[in-house]
Parts: C-alpha cells; sequence; structure tokens
C-alpha cells in the first residue's frame, strides 16, 4: 500500500470519533485460517503480545467451562466473540464467527452488526462451501467483503485461476492488491501493486515476512537479482495478464459490495497481513447506517440507539451472568446513562457497560456507532432487542431460522423439570436454540439448525443447571411460522390443525410439518396462510 502508518494517524486524528472506527467479521471455511489471521491483525495492533495468544486463550477458556469440550474435541469454535484493538488512531472491532456451520445462526446474526467482512480463502482448495454461504448473506446485507487469499507460502493454484474462481463463483468484480511471488516451494514473497513494494524473507523461503524492498517496478534489477528468474517471468507475464483482466480498484464498487480487493498472503507468515490491516484502516468502511422500522438510523444522530446482535449467558458460570453484546448505531453513549429497552416498554440504567479487548475486559465509559459493549443484565436483554434514548423505534433484519432439525426433551430427573425449563428458555435467549410448546402434550420440543447445537445443549444444562436431559426423535422434521391477514382465518386454521401447531417462546404460531412435501402440500391447501421460513427477532 502506498498509504503510510503516519499518514493513516494524521488523517483519524481528524475524524469524527465513529468515523475511525471499523466493524467487520472474518468468514470463512473452517481451516482456512481465520484463527490465524485474527491472531497476526491482534498482533499487528499491539492488542497481543505473542502469537499464539488467541488459541491460548481459547485453551484457558476451555478448562474453565466444561461444555467447551465439545469445541476442543471436535475442533470446532463455537462461541463469537469481540476484539477490540487500536492502531494509528484507528479502532478495529473484530467481532468473531464460529466457523463451523451447525452454528451458522449465531454467523449470520453476528454479520447484522459488521459493516465489512474479510473473506478468507485457503489458496489450495479455493472457495468452500461455508464461504460460499457465507459470502450470500453478506451480499444479502451489502457488506463490502475483502478477500484474503491465505496460504500461498504453500503450493496453491494459480493466481489467475483463484481470481477467476471468485469472480465467476460469486459474481464480484475482484482486484488484486497484491501478488504472490511464486507459490509453495518456490515462494519468495508478494508483490504489492500499488506500492510497488516487495515483501520477502531474510529468514529464507517461508520464513517470516521481515523486509520490504521498495522498487521501481517489477523490472527492477533489485527484484530480478532476489528471486529466480523464473518465478520473476512468470510473475511479469501474470502482472501483464492480471493488469489487463481486471479492472483497478474502485472505492465505490468495493463499498457498494460489487467489487472485492484481492490480497494473497500467508497468515502464519506474516504475508500481506499489513497491507490488509492498513487498506481496512484507509479504505475500509466506517459504521454505516441501519435499517429500522420505519427509517434507517445514521451513525451521526445525536441519540444513542444500539441492537443486541449476541447474549451469552453464564460466561462466569459461578455468577450466573449475562452478557448482551450491544452494537451502537448512532449517538454517543456514556456510562450510566438510561436507555429505553424498546421490547419491554422500559428503561435500564447502563451502568457496568464492558469493552472486549483481546487479553482483557475494561469497563466502557463512552462509546460510539460501530462500538460493541456489553451489558451485563439478568436476562432482560435478548437477541433482536433494541435501546434508544426514548424513540420507539426497533432495528431490523436479525432473522429467527426455521429448524430444520427437531427434537421432543427428555427429562431424566422428573423433579428438576424447573430447572430444565429455565435453562432452555435461557439457551432460547442466548439464540442456541428454539423451543416450541406443543398445543398437545406437555413435552416442551426443541428445534436448531445444526445438529451439534444439541450437544452443546445436553453439556449446557449439565453443567450450568446440573439437569440431565435427552432428546427423543419427533416424527416432525420442520416448523414455520403461520400467519395470515385475517385473524379470523388464522384462528379457524390453527384450531383445525391444534395437534401439528405449537407456540415459541414469544407465543407465535408454528406449524410443525412432517416432510417438505408436507410444506408444499398444506401450503397449497391453506392459501390464505403465510407458511414463513424465517421470522424477524422483535
Ligand atoms: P481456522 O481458524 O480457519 O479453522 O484455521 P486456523 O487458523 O486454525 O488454521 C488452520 C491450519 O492452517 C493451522 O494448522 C494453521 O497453522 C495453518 N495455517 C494458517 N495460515 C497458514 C498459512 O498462511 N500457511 C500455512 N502453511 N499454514 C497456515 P494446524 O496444523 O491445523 O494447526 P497448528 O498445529 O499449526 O496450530
Amino acid at each position: 500500500m502506498s498509504v503510510t502508518d503516519a499518514e493513516i494517524a494524521t488523517k483519524s486524528a481528524a475524524m469524527r470519533p465513529y468515523e475511525n472506527r471499523r466493524t467487520f467479521a472474518i468468514i470463512s471455511h473452517p481451516d482456512a485460517g481465520k484463527t490465524t489471521l485474527t491472531e497476526k491483525l491482534l498482533l499487528s495492533g499491539g492488542a497481543i503480545r505473542q502469537a499464539g495468544q488467541v488459541r491460548a486463550r481459547g485453551e484457558r477458556r476451555r478448562t474453565r467451562s466444561d461444555w467447551m469440550k465439545i469445541e476442543q474435541e471436535r475442533g470446532i469454535s463455537v462461541s463469537s466473540s469481540v476484539m477490540t484493538f487500536e492502531r494509528d488512531g484507528i479502532i478495529f472491532n473484530l467481532l468473531d464467527t464460529p466457523g463451523h456451520e451447525d452454528f451458522s445462526e449465531d454467523t449470520y446474526r453476528t454479520l447484522t452488526a459488521v459493516d465489512a467482512a474479510i473473506m478468507v480463502i485457503d489458496a489450495a482448495k479455493g472457495i468452500e462451501t461455508q464461504t460460499r454461504k457465507l459470502f450470500e448473506v453478506c451480499r444479502l446485507r451489502d457488506i463490502p467483503i475483502i478477500t484474503f487469499i491465505n496460504k500461498i507460502d504453500r503450493e496453491g493454484r494459480h493466481p489467475l485461476e483463484a481470481l477467476d474462481e471468485i469472480q465467476e463463483a460469486l459474481a464480484l468484480d475482484v482486484t488484486p492488491m497484491t501478488w504472490p511471488v511464486g507459490m509453495g516451494s518456490d515462494f519468495f514473497g508478494v508483490y504489492d501493486w500499488k506500492s510497488k513494494e516487495f515483501l520477502t524473507s531474510d529468514a529464507g523461503r517461508g520464513g517470516p515476512f521481515n523486509v520490504v524492498k521498495p522498487v521501481s517496478g517489477l523490472e527492477d534489477e533489485a527484484l530480478t537479482g532476489t528471486v529466480f528468474d523464473r518465478v520473476m517471468d512468470e510473475l511479469n507475464e501474470n502482472v501483464e495478464l492480471g493488469g489487463e483482466a481486471y479492472p483497478p480498484f474502485d472505492r465505490e464498487a468495493f463499498l457498494e459490495g460489487h467489487m472485492t480487493p484481492v490480497f494473497f498472503g500467508s497468515a502464519l507468515r506474516d504475508y500481506g497481513v499489513e497491507e490488509l490491516i492498513r487498506f481496512i484502516a484507509t479504505f475500509g468502511p466506517a459504521p454505516h447506517s441501519q435499517q429500522a422500522t420505519g427509517r434507517k438510523i445514521l451513525p451521526d444522530e445525536d441519540k444513542v440507539t444500539g441492537f443486541v446482535f449476541k447474549v451469552q449467558a453464564n460466561m462466569d458460570p459461578k455468577h450466573r451472568d449475562r452478557i448482551a453484546f450491544v452494537r451502537l448505531c448512532s449517538g454517543t453513549f456514556r456510562r450510566g446513562m438510561k436507555l429505553k429497552h424498546v421490547r419491554a416498554g422500559k428503561s435500564i440504567a447502563v451502568a457496568a457497560p464492558i469493552f472486549f479487548f483481546a487479553e482483557e475486559r475494561e469497563l466502557a465509559e463512552t462509546a460510539y456507532p460501530g462500538d460493541v459493549i456489553g451489558v451485563p443484565n439478568h436476562g432482560q436483554l435478548r437477541v433482536g432487542d433494541t435501546l434508544t434514548e426514548g424513540e420507539e423505534i426497533h432495528v431490523t433484519g436479525l432473522p429467527a431460522f426455521a429448524p430444520e432439525v427437531l427434537r421432543r426433551v427428555r427429562l431424566t430427573d422428573t423433579m428438576r423439570v424447573k430447572q430444565m425449563r429455565q435453562g432452555l428458555e435461557d439457551l432460547a435467549e442466548e439464540g442456541l436454540v428454539q423451543i416450541f410448546k406443543p398445543t398437545i402434550g406437555s413435552n416442551w420440543i426443541v428445534g436448531v439448525v445444526g445438529i451439534l447445537q444439541l450437544d452443546v445443549v445436553i453439556e449446557r444444562l449439565k453443567q450450568e443447571y446440573a439437569t440431565e436431559i435427552g432428546f427423543d426423535a419427533v416424527q416432525y422434521n420442520t416448523a414455520r411460522w403461520v400467519e395470515a391477514d385475517s385473524e379470523l382465518e388464522l384462528r379457524k386454521f390453527l384450531e383445525t390443525n391444534r395437534a401439528n401447531v405449537a407456540l415459541d417462546r414469544d407465543d407465535k404460531p408454528v406449524f410443525l410439518f412432517k416432510s417438505a412435501w408436507e410444506v408444499t402440500y398444506i401450503g397449497e391447501k391453506n392459501p390464505d396462510i403465510r407458511f414463513r421460513e424465517t421470522r424477524e427477532i422483535v
């Protein structure tokens, strides 16, 4: 990048506080390198002091709470969190997302709280299923995407092939920002297209990047002297081809989600990470407007608004604490403020809001749009809730998804019905599971999008509520929320179909279906009834 750290610092000093926020998430298929990249970004922002801490932190957390065993055993990351760090006056709020598809609901909701996403792709594997799904969510929400093609220190696909895949598979314009010089055993480093710098290693090929050679261009002798001629010839050819085939970076197109800048790099060996972070600082979007009922909320409005995109209960099992993660959309938040909890119609004093850093938490005295604060509470706040300085408005776009797995809850010790219900209600508030109370019969049915969520429910009820449960199969395999324009029609339908109707935790009716065929069949037989796959959480 041609922009220097000093230039970024001068620019950021002149910004309004929210304009220097960069709130983003990393999306990827498991194993593409999300954890490694996160760690390197935190390291480059000085948020952690040594590599390996993101993983180590995860491990400490795992030993603290046993349910994380599932994570450990299966090598997946279940819970999302927020990591804030500062560099050259820019505040980066990195929202972590679970990579495993069974927890994709959590990821979808987290993506409602970001302004940009980094899509990490394994250079050898290309776009994998989970990346594609998450990409689609970003596209639906017009979230600008920056692509990081990782692991170029290993044998991978040809850069042109990798770029073409993104262009074709995702229907996005691509523009390369850095270019790999060789790959695998011939890997020499990365050429920065804009600054005409060559990033290489003193430690020999494949070592961590630690030398920046400014060069006049690809013809520079300093370059040919450094790397094998063969690789250079290939590079020159590629760059020529690439230069013709791909449009130059266009900020508007990027912000509108039509163009993705592509960084080739290696998170493990530090190639391309600096360029990526400077890019986000310089071009990455500042907090954008948020759609709400009736209007858009703009970040420069005076009054505070924010919404809960995630709730985590029992972070400390001894205290039964519950933290609601609130993304601020407008205004300047100050600790102690009284905010209106719109759904409940009540006011709450936010006395001990928390900022999350990589290694510690801190009381949040002041926060601006784009920031995420953790609000400790006793269960009042849940995913989808809006907080305002009095206005009756709901942030929209946080969906609950129709579950694809339904199970009846079996309680081993019948004396613990109360604890089980409390536990399930709590976990439903977190968004981990959905609960349905059948109109006939008393055993609750739970619904999830991915089967692994069930394991987490069993484990957490055991650890946090000392309650052992199991799940029995039911004849249903999906649920749809039921709506109709006519209240009378709706009541008639629900009455006639009592055996298949249940209420969700907000007492909204759902119809339980036995098969996909039945969804179509019953839908066609009842044209006045709407069967919805998603429901806005309000
Ligand atoms: P994830 O969070 O997306 O699941 O991926 P993670 O960062 O855990 O990386 C998955 C594996 O890929 C790790 O190896 C990691 O070291 C490796 N990796 C990440 N970035 C690069 C890169 O740029 N180059 C190369 N060559 N490897 C990379 P692992 O063996 O599974 O774990 P570990 O034993 O190294 O910790």
